[in-house]
């Protein structure tokens, strides 16, 4: 079963598993995904995590094996202004999940986690798993208290767990399954353009080549298949491990501006503007680890991610 499976990520975690020949079903409050978003033939359960009631019946009507929890909300900004909100969706919804699962016997998840628990590393290496987590904002701690829950469900009553965590994911699978929430860099730069406004870098002045910040992009359907060799690790053994998701290079945002001229062919102007608060100038991942263990490793580059995204954009304008 994959909670927010009718979300941006989740949908594409949905398709790449039906695609593998695993049975799926997609279980979503719709609060930010989209019904049209889940394959025809796909079970849907229109529900919330938080209704224990809902997901036991989910579980016990479709056979459920195993989970992939993607439910969440992961807008950093939004974190900061409604912490309770945040920690009542991503933490109190991963409790009402394992409660659950305990309740109906169900011992395996794969956890969306994030790069955001890592906090602002204080590194110019690319980050390994082991990295000390000192998250800054309400997100990453969210997502860091769900990393620690299951360990201890684990200690206690047994689950097997991945968690994987993503660094900044971008581009789209399909037209139809662009992200319509425009709360990272590459939409917010579409949004611009689209009101014909010049997109911002926040931050001209980190100690980067070329000023900005930066980050490590992965393409949605990278990070879908992850989802796959992480429930194919669940299903040879006990598991309780944590993996990086990236590709281990690092993109200024200069660069992403620069890529996005190129892939939608206009010659825009962008903006230097002010630093954005809570920005570390660096974070790259070390996907080390993953490649070894689970045998992945990205396939597609920034131009893929942005000339996807961009036609996603335009199939589906966010309203
Ligand atoms: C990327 C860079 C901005 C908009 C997110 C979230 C979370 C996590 C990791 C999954 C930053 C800069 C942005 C703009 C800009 N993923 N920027 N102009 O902050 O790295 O973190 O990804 O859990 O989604 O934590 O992503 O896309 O907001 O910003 O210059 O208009 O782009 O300052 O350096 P971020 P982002």
């Amino acid at each position: 079963m994959v909670t927010g499976g009718a979300g941006y990520i989740g949908a594409h975690i949905v398709k790449s598993l039906t695609e593998s020949g695993q049975g799926v079903v997609a279980f979503d409050d719709l609060s930010t995904g989209a019904a049209r978003k889940v394959p025809d033939g796909v079970p849907f359960v229109e529900a919330s995590v938080l209704d224990a009631v809902a997901v036991e019946k989910a579980i016990r009507a479709n056979d459920v094996t195993g989970v992939v929890h993607m439910a969440a909300k992961k807008a950093v900004g939004e974190s900061v202004e409604r912490p309770l909100y945040y920690y009542r969706e991503n933490v109190d919804g991963l409790l009402s999940l394992l409660e659950a699962m305990d309740a109906t016997g169900i011992k395996k998840m794969v956890y969306s986690s994030s790069a955001a628990t890592f906090g602002m590393p204080d590194s110019n290496d690319p980050l390994t798993e082991d990295y000390v987590c000192q998250p800054i904002n309400p997100y990453g701690e969210t997502k860091l208290i769900g990393e620690w829950l299951m360990r201890d469900v684990a200690t206690a009553i047994g689950l097997d767990w991945v968690s994987l965590r993503y660094f900044n994911v971008a581009g789209a699978g399909g037209p139809d399954l662009g992200d319509t929430g425009v709360f990272n860099l590459i939409p917010m730069v579409f949004r611009g353009l689209s009101m014909g406004k010049n997109p911002q870098v926040f931050g001209s002045d980190y100690p980067t080549p070329d000023g900005s910040c930066i980050r490590d992009y992965i393409h949605v359907t990278d990070l879908a298949d992850a989802h796959v060799a992480a429930v194919k690790r669940l299903e040879q053994g006990a598991a309780s491990e944590i993996y990086n998701v990236g590709r281990g290079q690092g993109v200024s945002v200069i660069e992403v501006m620069d890529a996005v001229r190129a892939a939608t062919g206009l010659g825009f102007t962008h903006d230097l503007v002010e630093r954005r608060a809570g920005d570390p100038a660096r974070l790259v991942a070390s996907a080390d680890k993953i490649r070894s263990e689970l045998d992945w490793s990205a396939k597609h580059d920034l131009s893929e991610m942005v000339s996807s995204a961009w036609e996603a954009w335009q199939a589906h304008p966010p309203t």
